[in-house]
């Protein structure tokens, strides 16, 4: 029998979650956990490097599992755990932070940039220190993939960095990970600036869609995205950003080509499209935040401690063999 490729993800739960997640690493994550072993997780420690509001993360730790739930993966064959859970995870940030890690590669990181703009100095040491968390969590777990994002490759590629000084210095201990991008729908662009990301800590609520957004509301932001000049629907995201973005999400939560939709959509104005597209995100919201709605937070929890036995096994196994490579035992 082929050996299972192994998968490590995980999301932040420091917002509600948008079709962005969703289309960027959810939805891959469903795909790919069919035939491969996989562990994905609430990433609470990562999300903490911003001031957090301890009632509201609770809730959205619960959230995010629901939602992994929700969107079909399956407890019984992946892990599902909270990272905040399994001690391994800071510890092994720790030794990395000294053994693999450089100030420079740190200051490189375009998301750290990105965040801190230009009060570096006044920003959490976690934040800049938070790639190297992300790396000891996909270490820990020997992943071969990380289904991410665009914007989260960066960051793979740091762990591979890491990986590889750190086995250097002590011997094959980690397995060096890639980063998989879905090529369609990597970067979902915000509704009324195609060209920032869809994120859900955009200011203006009419950027994101989130998956919890009632429908009508959902509705109201797709009806009000921004469009670029020209009147006809064709794909082009060097040009026409916007109407690109609307394609891809149209085409990913409607499962449809991109292709196939400009040609189905050729001679309809931007209006008439939009009305097609809030449709179909419609359609997609209802049907996820049913499924979102009928999962209690008691079975949620139950998948979390199940998942929080299993994560441990593994984690622990390879924290012995990290901590007798350095010498500490
Ligand atoms: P975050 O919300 O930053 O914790 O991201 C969690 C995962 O969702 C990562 O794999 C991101 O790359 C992905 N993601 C977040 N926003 C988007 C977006 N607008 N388009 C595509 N992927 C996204
Ligand atoms: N840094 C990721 C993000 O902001 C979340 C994350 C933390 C992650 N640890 C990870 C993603 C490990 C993949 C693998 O989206």
């Amino acid at each position: 029998m082929k050996k299972e490729t192994k998968i490590f993800s995980g999301i932040k739960p420091s917002g509600d979650l948008t079709i962005g997640n969703y289309i960027g690493a959810i939805s891959q994550w469903v795909e790919i956990q069919k035939d491969n072993e996989c562990v994905f997780s609430i990433v609470d420690y990562h999300a903490i490097t911003v001031k957090q509001d301890p009632a509201d993360l609770r809730r959205r730790i619960l959230d995010i599992a629901k939602t992994y739930l929700a969107a079909g993966i399956d407890p019984k064959k992946s892990i599902i755990f909270q990272q905040s859970q399994i001690p391994a995870h800071t510890e092994l940030a720790w030794i990395l932070n000294c053994t693999g890690t450089n100030m420079a590669d740190l200051k490189k990181m375009t998301q750290f940039k990105d965040k801190a703009g230009d009060k570096q100095d006044g920003v959490s040491v976690g934040l800049f220190d938070y790639p190297v968390l992300m790396a000891a969590d996909i270490l820990l777990y020997d992943a071969q993939i990380v289904p991410v994002g665009e914007d989260q490759k960066q960051h793979v590629e740091l762990t591979r960095d890491i990986a590889k000084r750190f086995n250097n210095e002590y011997g094959t201990i980690f397995t060096i990970p890639e980063a998989r991008v879905h090529k369609a729908g990597a970067r979902v662009m915000s509704l009324s600036d195609p060209t920032k990301k869809m994120a859900k800590s955009d200011e203006s609520k009419l950027g994101y869609i989130a998956l919890l957004d009632s429908p009508e509301v959902a509705r109201k932001k797709i009806m009000k995205a921004v469009t670029d000049s020209g009147d006809d629907i064709d794909y082009d995201p060097i040009n026409r950003p916007a109407l690109a973005n609307l394609l891809t999400i149209y085409a990913r939560l409607g499962n449809r080509e991109i292709p196939r939709l400009v040609k189905d959509n050729k001679g309809k104005g931007y209006g008439e499209f939009k009305k097609a597209l809030a449709d179909v995100v419609v359609k997609f919201l209802e049907n996820f935040q049913e499924k979102f709605n009928s999962i209690s937070d008691e079975e949620t929890e139950k998948v979390l401690e199940d998942g929080k036995n299993r994560a441990l096994a593994i984690a622990e196994e390879k924290m012995k063999k990290i901590r007798q490579a350095i010498g500490v035992r």
